[in-house]
């Protein structure tokens, strides 16, 4: 595979489009919000200049990344594709709609994949005429460090389509699981939402303070960050987003949003500010 097309400009679209041309792809990426994929290419420029000035990385090999960063501005930028992946809002029909437009650019037999967290793949793959060819590749946050790509089966896809996932993910550098049942939340984050839930509700309940808690499971467990501030760093939207669409499918209380998650994303704390939101909830130390 030689050239991607990468659809959404926010912190996964970026990270998969930055990643994929340090792996030496061409990359073709789009997003319908002015500015998003030029802001998303210049922060990969900036972190390849702090590289440079690291003395990781030459200025010659900086300009030929940045190059294989390029713009989609209409659907037809992806007829000459060999993979696609998504990774926009986490709303179904949001995600529907771009894969029947990609249904009717995209030549056959191209790789059709879905960032999704949690959503079901193959009410995604049913958006087009061709189910077989379309997967679930779940990077993780930040996509060029984490080591994992899941990917996930839905009850459609071929099994040359998960080859050719495993190929590109081999490309990419980096390691696969295959989730065989197309399941919310697939395997990390049905491990990972409890995680986050547990912590939580033992804030709400005083049982330690947000700071004890993240270094409890950071010194205890050797994670590179605690659960509260993990949760902030994936975004607090998107985890009460996950957890309301495990608990619906699931009708499983392990999975059911603890308040205080719900009020931090109601008063605007989406995240992404390590703990800012629950390093402030009231405990009784
Ligand atoms: N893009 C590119 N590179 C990045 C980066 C980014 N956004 N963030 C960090 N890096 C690079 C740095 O440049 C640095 O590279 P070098 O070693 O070459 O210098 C390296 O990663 C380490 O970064 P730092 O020294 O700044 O920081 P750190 O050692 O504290 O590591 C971390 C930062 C990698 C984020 C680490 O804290 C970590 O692994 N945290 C856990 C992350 C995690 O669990 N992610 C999964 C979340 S769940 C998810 O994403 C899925 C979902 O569906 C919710």
């Amino acid at each position: 595979m030689k050239r991607i097309g990468i659809i959404g400009a926010g912190i996964m679209g970026s990270g998969i489009a930055y990643l994929a041309a340090l792996q030496g792809f061409e990359v073709v990426q789009y997003d319908t919000l002015e500015g998003a994929v030029t802001r998303s290419h210049a922060k990969a420029l900036q972190r390849m200049d702090q590289a440079v000035d690291a003395g990781k990385m030459t200025a010659q090999e900086r300009d030929l990344v940045y190059r294989r960063l390029t713009e989609a501005h209409d659907w037809n930028a992806f007829k000459d594709v060999d993979a696609i992946i998504e990774a926009v809002v986490e709303v179904l029909d949001v995600k529907i709609a771009i894969f029947q437009k990609l249904d009717a650019v995209v030549p056959a037999g191209v790789l059709l994949a879905t960032n999704t967290s949690s959503l079901s793949i193959t009410a995604i793959a049913q958006a087009t005429r061709r189910p077989q060819d379309v997967l679930g590749l779940h990077f993780f946050n930040p996509a060029p460090v984490m080591k994992l790509i899941e990917i996930v089966r839905g009850e459609e896809t071929s099994d040359v389509t998960v080859e050719k996932a495993q190929a590109l993910a081999e490309e990419l550098g980096k390691e696969t699981i295959v989730v065989q049942k197309d399941t919310p939340g697939f395997v990390v984050n049905r491990v990972l939402m409890p995680l986050f839930i547990e912590a939580m509700r033992m804030l709400e309940e005083g049982v330690a303070t947000a700071e004890d808690i993240d270094k409890g499971v950071r010194l205890g467990l050797n994670h590179p960050m605690g659960p509260l501030t993990l949760a902030d760093f994936t975004g607090l939207d998107v985890d009460l987003h996950v957890m309301d669409y495990m608990y619906d499918e699931f009708h499983d209380d392990r999975f059911a949003a603890p308040l205080v998650l719900r009020r931090l994303v109601r008063a605007g704390h989406t995240g992404k500010k390590s703990g800012r939101g629950f390093y402030r909830y009231p405990s009784n130390k």
